[in-house]
């Protein structure tokens, strides 16, 4: 099962009575009842620590600003967080470089607190997962220092991969791996021998290889769990084992990064690593109503389906949906390829327009066709975006996922309708992507920046004092206080959006492909809420039936561009 072309779908269009008569309607789900697992519908709000909450004034988001919003989270309907890493940490890669897995980083909290936000969450009616990040350690952990301190050939070095170099005296990297964030995969340390890192230099990649570091994250899985956690997003779920002879790579960087689908990649997808994650699912299997989430940047759904087999992750999430371009044949053909790969190993799909790694995607869909997002962000440039554009597409988006099958992770500020903040000073850029690119690539602080609560005082309400990026002037109007009560703000549509979906589409209900062109898309869920979204450039009719959201204005009983809109038959 390959990418595929859009599909013909005129087979599956009803003959036309009305508009959008319903006759003639195929099913592409099998019913299924609705006794489901919690995480197979769930909305899941992705907090990115740092900048969601400061509790304790000093710039950097915390677990006690988290604990004081979580009746914020509530009364946005989500079933659950996900917490970005907030393990003791240098934070050279925003806490994706974790020096101890059971403790917090103090700039975060302490371990007390992370108990009481378990503890607080659920009795707000939230889960809380948190992130697992096993490809590699911080070079500040135990055993990295234990490593360097030990010798060629020694157990310590044995946790991770420490190679001799090539050429006659060592002086050459051991193969030609990339960096994801630029540079070699390789970085010599004094006495000859090389260690991986395919990102920063301080995060060394761990030899999965070695059973002592299976162990390890066997007993991190209990420490969590018992703790009362409700599962975990899994780091670069796709690079964990590496070819045991570490031969070099064919791709370059740019293959590895946008396109890493060869099913013989001495370090991406390899199917040794599947052994690791049904260890992993055994232990959780123990535990009552939980759930692991791979971030698995594969391509091809053939690849993406194994993991998520009934004795792997629960799910998987699924970046097509989120990479592809505003129009209506890409997004369907995802959809479709996405439910299908899924639902042929039992598993359901998961939607995601944005999460911390990525250009929001109000300033996606703002962008000019013909201009290159890094391009846009390292130079900027105010005529090749139009962000009124974005938002009314990014929340036609929000309507269109919240309408669809399996479960649905959003990113903080999402719902505000935050846009990518391109311009940051150099000066304040911390993302490592920055320096290892030698300065080509601006990195994803841009998508990073503190929340805006309020409409005025130092940080908009984030903190008592400034927040550690700085926030544009026009987020005033977007903060939380600007937007609550606000009938046709984003914080609203999503609020309601939230509450229909918890409401009526619950489940693994069918999804009916009603109208699929160019410019439209439309389908039904079991329960009768029709979606329909116009991508084309003129207004369309509405379907039949009540409207129950729109996701913007409608004019004289049609549907303007750029607009979804959900209705029920009355
Ligand atoms: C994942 C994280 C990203 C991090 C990388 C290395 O892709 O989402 O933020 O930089 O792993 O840990």
């Amino acid at each position: 099962m390959g990418r595929r072309g859009p599909r013909r779908l005129s087979a599956l269009r009803p003959r036309r009575r009305g508009p959008w008569s319903t006759e003639g309607l195929k099913a592409i789900l099998p019913v299924v009842s609705d006794q489901r697992p919690w995480w197979r519908h769930a909305v899941v709000y992705q907090i990115y620590l740092r900048s969601f909450a400061d509790g304790d004034g000093d710039g950097t988001g915390d677990i006690s600003g988290l604990i004081s919003r979580l009746s914020y989270l509530s009364s946005l309907g989500v079933d659950a967080i996900w917490v970005n890493p907030w393990y003791v940490s240098p934070l050279i890669d925003g806490g994706y470089d974790v020096a101890d897995y059971r403790d917090i980083n103090p700039l975060f909290g302490t371990l007390d607190q992370a108990k009481e936000l378990i503890v607080k969450a659920r009795q707000a009616g939230l889960r809380v997962l948190i992130d697992l990040v096993p490809n590699h350690t911080s070079w500040e952990h135990e055993w990295f220092k234990a490593a360097l301190q030990a010798s060629p050939g020694s157990p310590e070095r044995r946790r991770y991969h420490f190679l001799s170099g090539r050429g006659e005296h060592g002086q050459l990297p051991p193969n030609n791996w990339k960096s994801a964030f630029g540079g070699s995969a390789w970085t010599r340390v004094p006495d000859g021998e090389w260690y991986l890192h395919i990102f920063d230099k301080s995060q060394p990649d761990l030899n999965w290889s070695n059973q002592e570091v299976r162990d390890e994250f066997v007993d991190i899985l209990r420490y969590w769990l018992d703790l009362g956690v409700s599962g975990f997003r899994v780091d670069v779920a796709h690079a964990l084992v590496k070819q045991s002879d570490y031969p070099d790579a064919v791709e370059d960087r740019e293959t590895l990064l946008s396109n890493p689908y060869s099913e013989d990649h001495p370090l991406w997808d390899r199917p040794e690593l599947h052994e690791v994650v049904r260890e992993w699912r055994s232990v959780l299997d123990e535990y009552h109503d939980v759930v692991m989430v791979a971030e698995a940047w594969v391509s091809g759904w053939n690849r993406l389906a194994l993991y998520v087999r009934p004795d792997e992750y629960h799910q998987t999430f699924d970046f097509h949906f989120l990479r592809a371009p505003w129009d209506s044949d890409s997004i369907r053909s995802t959809i479709e390829d996405s439910l299908s790969a899924t639902t042929s190993v039992g598993s359901i799909p998961t939607w995601v327009l944005s999460n911390h790694d990525v250009v929001r995607h109000v300033s996606r869909y703002g962008l000019r066709p013909d201009v290159d997002e890094r391009d846009w962000l390292l130079h900027g440039g105010d005529d090749q975006i139009d962000l009124e554009l974005g938002l009314r597409r990014a929340r036609a988006a929000a309507l269109l996922m919240f309408a669809l099958p399996g479960s649905v992770y959003l990113y903080q500020g999402e719902e505000l309708g935050l846009h990518e903040v391109d311009d940051l000073p150099e000066a304040v850029l911390d993302d490592p992507v920055w320096d290892r690119s030698a300065h080509t690539e601006k990195g994803r602080d841009g998508c990073r920046v503190p929340l805006p609560w309020s409409r005025s005082g130092p940080s908009f309400g984030f903190g008592e004092d400034g927040s550690w990026l700085p926030q544009p002037e026009d987020w005033a109007e977007l903060s939380v206080e600007s937007q609550e009560g606000v009938e046709d703000s984003t914080l609203e549509l999503y609020r309601r959006a939230i509450r229909i979906r918890n409401e009526r589409l619950r489940g693994d209900q069918d999804l009916v492909w009603i109208e699929n062109s160019p410019k439209v898309m439309a389908f039904r869920r079991t329960d009768g809420l029709m979606c329909l979204v116009n991508f084309g450039s003129s207004p369309v009719a509405l379907p039949e039936g009540d409207v129950l959201l729109s996701s913007g204005p409608l004019k004289s009983g049609l549907v303007p561009s750029d607009t979804a809109v959900w209705t029920a038959k009355r």
